[in-house]
């Protein structure tokens, strides 16, 4: 069964957009994966939670939509991320729903995302 697909655009903090397409179910690390959309040494940990490069910044209409709230590890891990908003979530965290086809997402300036690039050689 084909899940359905579902089109985000992120924007990125010098306000470049790029548009991706995910299937219901993936969370925002995996679009931006399986895009290779380039995000400096975003998603670092891989979605184990231990890192917050991962931050993304919802506009608050999206972000009240969204099925669950930042609690337990993510928001202890969301305090370590650079200029957290009250509508953060790390996007590992989040699982794409058919309801959010045409959602915007920001992905802020992240010093820690460079330190972490710059530690793995890019690699990420
Ligand atoms: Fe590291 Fe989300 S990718 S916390």
């Amino acid at each position: 069964l084909n899940k359905k697909e579902v089109e985000i655009t992120f924007i990125r903090h010098d306000g470049s957009r790029v548009k991706a397409k995910g299937k219901v179910g993936e969370s925002f690390l995996d679009v931006v994966v399986n895009n290779s959309i380039s995000l400096e040494g975003y998603g670092a940990c891989e979605g184990t939670l231990t890192c917050s490069t991962c931050h993304l910044i919802f506009a608050q209409a999206d972000f009240d939509q969204l099925p669950d709230k930042p609690e337990g590890e993510e928001g202890d891990m969301l305090e370590l991320a650079r200029g957290v908003t009250d509508t953060s979530r790390l996007g590992c965290q989040v699982f794409l729903t058919e309801s959010m086809d045409g959602i915007e997402v920001n992905v802020p300036e992240n010093v820690f995302r460079r330190y972490c690039q710059k530690a793995t050689k890019g690699k990420f």
